[in-house]
């Protein structure tokens, strides 16, 4: 077993909203993969670390149980999953610890009443049936509201539920809202607001291994640092110096470059963290800077 050694093994979601995000981030980290030919696996050519392309609800478990030392997986299934193995709010760690939340697979975990149906708020759900996929945060969040209702389990295409006459509310995922719509269901309470998080496994990792995952994770923060940063150029009299800084948003101290033949006007090189409005580029403007650029940046390393 030389191999689970030195190679790191990450599960990603085979087909759905997040193995696109997953498989994009690794590649701007700098991975180069080779898809194996039943498609399952990746195996990276200039890292040591091959994706396992799995169904989205196993990867906590593949993580807990160590068959993976990474997942990038949904919040929304890992709270299922955590709440299914019976854990408390605070020993998650033990199962496996949230190294990053990241910024992409935004949704939201929601409860959906059907346009003609009796229930129209959660108030009204006890002695109903609710129809889910998560079966564990709906009781959760029943047990702590003190209602009672029935909770019907669905694998899949919970929006029909209601229809077959299985349910009068459901607790789904909504992204953009157009499934629950399509079936004339109306978004109701949210219970969970999800996004895309990383998992690592509990078990104690070999330090060739855990160094490799630091690398790795320094360099998915450089990733989405740069998805806002701006590097700003401009000329600016010395004199708006001062102001010109407290303009900039999330930037560290500017490089300030004299330019040929001109005393009072230096050229200013900023890298700005944060989105850069044309609100912010008119009152650099307004301060006394012109000629002001703003291109993006490609890669950082803090
Ligand atoms: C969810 C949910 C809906 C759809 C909602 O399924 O069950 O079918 O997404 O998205 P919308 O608001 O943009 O229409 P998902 O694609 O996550 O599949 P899965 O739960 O079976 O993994
Ligand atoms: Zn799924």
């Amino acid at each position: 077993m030389i191999d689970k050694e030195t190679r790191i093994k990450i599960a990603i979601q085979k087909s759905g909203r997040l193995t696109d995000h997953s498989l994009d981030l690794l590649q701007r980290c700098g991975l180069k993969y080779t898809r194996a030919r039943d498609q399952l696996i990746c195996f990276g050519e200039n890292m040591p670390l091959d994706i396992l392309l799995v169904r989205d609800d196993d990867i906590p478990a593949l993580v807990r149980d160590d068959v993976c030392d990474l997942g990038f997986v949904g919040l929304n299934i890992v709270e299922e999953t955590r709440l299914g193995s019976g854990e408390d709010n605070d020993s998650e760690t033990e199962h496996f610890s949230v190294l990053r939340r990241m910024d992409y697979g935004h949704c939201r975990l929601s409860f959906g009443y059907p346009e003609d149906g009796p229930v129209q708020s959660a108030s009204q759900l006890n002695g109903r049936r609710i129809a889910t996929s998560y079966p564990n945060i709906v009781n959760d969040y029943l047990k702590r509201e003190s209602v009672d209702a029935e909770v019907v389990e669905f694998s899949g295409a919970v929006e029909i539920a209601p229809s077959l006459g299985r349910a009068d509310v459901i607790c789904d995922l909504v992204s953009t809202g157009t499934t629950m719509a399509a079936h004339k269901i109306r978004e109701g309470e949210t219970l969970l607001e999800s996004e895309a998080v990383i998992l690592q496994t509990p078990v104690a990792l070999p330090a060739g291994k855990q160094q490799w995952i630091d690398r790795l994770m320094q360099r998915i923060d450089g990733v989405m640092q740069v998805r806002e940063s701006k590097y700003i150029m401009m000329h600016a009299p010395k004199s708006a110096l001062a102001r010109i800084s407290e303009l900039l948003p999330g930037s560290e101290a500017p490089t300030v470059l004299p330019l040929e033949g001109l005393d009072d006007i230096v050229a200013v090189h900023v890298v700005c963290r944060e989105t850069v409005f044309w609100e912010t580029l008119e009152n650099l403007k307004g301060a006394g800077a012109s000629s002001v650029l703003v291109v993006p940046v490609e890669k950082m390393l803090a």
